[in-house]
C-alpha cells in the first residue's frame, strides 16, 4: 500500500481514508461503495499545475475526466484551476452542466459524432483535436452554420513504442489513433486543415499510451514532435502556438510498480517541460503553450472500492475464491487488462497475511475476478474487502453488466464524506426499457 496522511492505518488497526475508517464509511454507505480522497486529488492538480508554471511556463493541465467522470469531479479541478479533456458529448454535457468554463476544455475522440461536434462548437470549446479528414470537413461546415472560427489541433501519431499493455498503447504504426508521422500523414493533414476557412489550426496532439512509467517514453514524444514542428517551419514556414503531449504517467496499483508521493509525480512533468525548453532551443522553435492530459495520476490513488465479503469457496489444495458483492460492473480491469491491485482488509490491517485468495465477482462469469493470488488475513463472510487505486477508469468505466447496480461515490475531505454519486435503485435498471 502506498500510504500518506490521507490513507494510513490508524492507532486500531483500522485504514482510514481522509480521517473516516473504512469500517465507518460501510456503515454509513453501505457495500459495495467508491470512495473517493478529495484532498488526494486536489494536491495531485495543483501540484502538476504549479509544476508546469514553474518548469515551463505559458500551458494548461487538462484532466483527462475519461478516468473518472460526473459532475463533482468538474467541480473540483475547475476549483483547482486547471482544464479537462472530454472524448464524448456526454464528458462534455456533464461538465458544462456545472459550469465547467469551455475556454479549458479540449476534446478527443478518433469519431467525434455530428452532435457531439455541435455541442463543442455551440458552447464554444476551446480546442477540437481532429482525428480525420472527413471530421475535419464535418467540423468545418458546422462552424460556418455557426459563424464560428473554431481553433483545433491535429492528432498525431509519433510512433512511440511505450512499454504498457498492449491495448492501452496509443502510439504504435497500427493504432487507430492519429496520423503518422513517419508515413507522411500527419504532414498531408496539416496542410489541408490550413486551408479549411473556419479552423484555425494552432497545433498538434499527442498521447503515447497510458500507465508509462519510463520518463524516456515521454521525452521521446516531445522530441518526435518539435521534430516535426521544425519539418513543418523549415519546409513550409507553419509554426504552431500550441503543442499537446497528451497524459499517460503511471501509478502505483501493486508492488509491481514503484511508490510515488504526490511532490514525486510532478517528475513525470519537470521531465517533459525540460526535454521541451532544450528542443525547442536547440531547433529553434517559437515556445508553444503546453497542454498535459494526465487522468489516472489524478483519481487513481484517491480511490478505494470497498466491498463485502460473501461466499468463500476453497478448492483443496487449488484456490481459495472470496466472492465479494461487486466484480467487473464495477472494475471491468482485470477482465480487460489483467490488471494487479492491492487488496487489504480494513478491519485488520495489523493481522499478518496468511492465506492465498481470489477475489472474485458475483457476475455470471468465470473471468470476473478483481485481483488473483492476494495474501489476506483469514476471511470470513461479512468482512469488508478494500481495493486500493481504483479511482480511474473503474466507476468511469463501469455497467450494469447482469443487471448489477452501479454503486455509489462518496467524496470524503477532513473527516467528512459525501454522496457524489447516488447509489443505482433497481427503478434506475429498468428506466429506459419499454
Ligand atoms: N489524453 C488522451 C488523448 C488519452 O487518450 C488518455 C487516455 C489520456 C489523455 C489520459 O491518460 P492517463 O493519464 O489517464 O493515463 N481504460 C484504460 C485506460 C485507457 C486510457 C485511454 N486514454 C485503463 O483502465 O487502464
Amino acid at each position: 500500500m502506498n500510504e500518506r496522511d490521507t490513507l494510513c492505518v490508524n492507532q486500531n488497526g483500522q485504514l482510514e481514508i481522509g480521517g473516516i475508517t473504512l469500517k465507518k464509511l460501510s456503515e454509513d454507505f453501505g457495500t459495495p461503495l467508491y470512495c473517493m480522497d478529495q484532498t488526494y486529488i486536489e494536491n495531485m492538480c495543483a501540484i502538476y499545475d504549479k509544476t508546469l508554471k514553474t518548469e515551463y511556463g505559458d500551458g494548461l493541465i487538462c484532466y483527462a475526466s475519461k478516468a473518472f467522470s460526473c459532475k463533482e469531479i468538474y467541480r473540483i479541478v475547475n476549483c483547482c484551476g486547471i482544464g479537462a479533456d472530454v472524448v464524448s458529448g456526454g464528458e462534455l454535457y456533464t461538465a458544462l452542466s456545472v459550469g465547467f468554463p469551455a475556454e479549458k476544455i479540449c476534446f478527443h475522440g478518433n469519431n467525434k459524432l455530428e452532435n457531439e461536434l455541435e455541442l463543442a462548437v455551440k458552447n464554444n470549446v476551446k480546442y477540437i483535436v481532429l482525428d480525420s479528414y472527413t471530421e475535419a470537413d464535418d467540423l468545418d461546415r458546422i462552424c460556418q452554420k455557426y459563424n464560428k472560427i473554431q481553433d483545433v489541433l491535429i492528432r498525431v501519431n509519433p510512433g512511440v513504442e511505450a512499454h504498457t499493455h498492449h491495448f492501452v498503447q496509443t502510439a504504435t504504426v497500427d493504432s487507430k489513433f492519429g496520423f503518422s508521422i513517419s508515413s507522411g500523414e500527419a504532414e498531408q493533414m496539416v496542410l489541408s486543415a490550413k486551408n479549411k476557412k473556419n479552423l484555425n489550426l494552432v497545433g498538434l496532439h499527442c498521447h503515447i499510451g497510458s500507465q508509462i512509467f519510463e520518463n524516456k517514453s515521454f521525452s521521446l514524444g516531445a522530441e518526435k514532435m518539435t521534430d516535426f514542428y521544425k519539418l513543418l517551419k523549415d519546409k513550409h514556414s507553419i509554426e504552431f502556438d500550441v503543442l499537446n503531449l497528451g497524459g499517460g504517467f503511471g501509478i502505483y496499483y501493486s508492488n509491481d510498480d514503484s511508490k510515488k508521493t504526490c511532490e514525486e509525480y510532478a517528475d513525470y512533468i519537470k521531465n517533459i517541460a525540460q526535454t521541451l525548453n532544450t528542443a525547442i532551443q536547440k531547433k529553434g522553435l517559437k515556445k508553444p503553450f503546453l497542454i498535459l492530459e494526465p487522468g489516472r495520476s489524478i483519481v487513481g490513488e484517491a480511490g478505494v472500492t470497498l466491498y463485502t465479503a460473501g461466499r468463500i469457496k476453497t478448492i483443496k489444495d487449488v484456490k481459495n475464491y472470496i466472492a465479494v458483492d461487486g466484480g467487473m460492473f464495477d472494475n471491468p480491469r482485470f477482465a480487460l487488462y489483467q490488471a494487479k491491485y492491492t487488496v487489504v482488509v480494513p478491519e485488520k490491517m495489523n493481522v499478518k497475511p496468511s492465506v492465498k485468495y481470489s477475489i472474485a465477482g458475483k457476475c455470471c462469469e468465470s473471468g470476473d475476478l478483481i485481483a488473483e493470488d492476494c495474501y489476506l488475513p483469514e476471511i470470513v463472510e461479512g468482512d469488508l474487502i478494500a481495493v486500493l487505486s481504483t479511482g480511474a477508469y473503474n466507476y468511469s468505466m463501469s455497467s450494469n453488466y447482469n443487471r448489477n447496480l452501479v454503486p455509489p461515490v462518496v467524496m470524503i475531505k477532513d473527516g467528512k464524506a459525501k454522496i457524489v454519486v447516488k447509489k443505482q435503485s433497481y427503478d434506475d435498471i429498468i428506466r429506459n426499457d419499454v
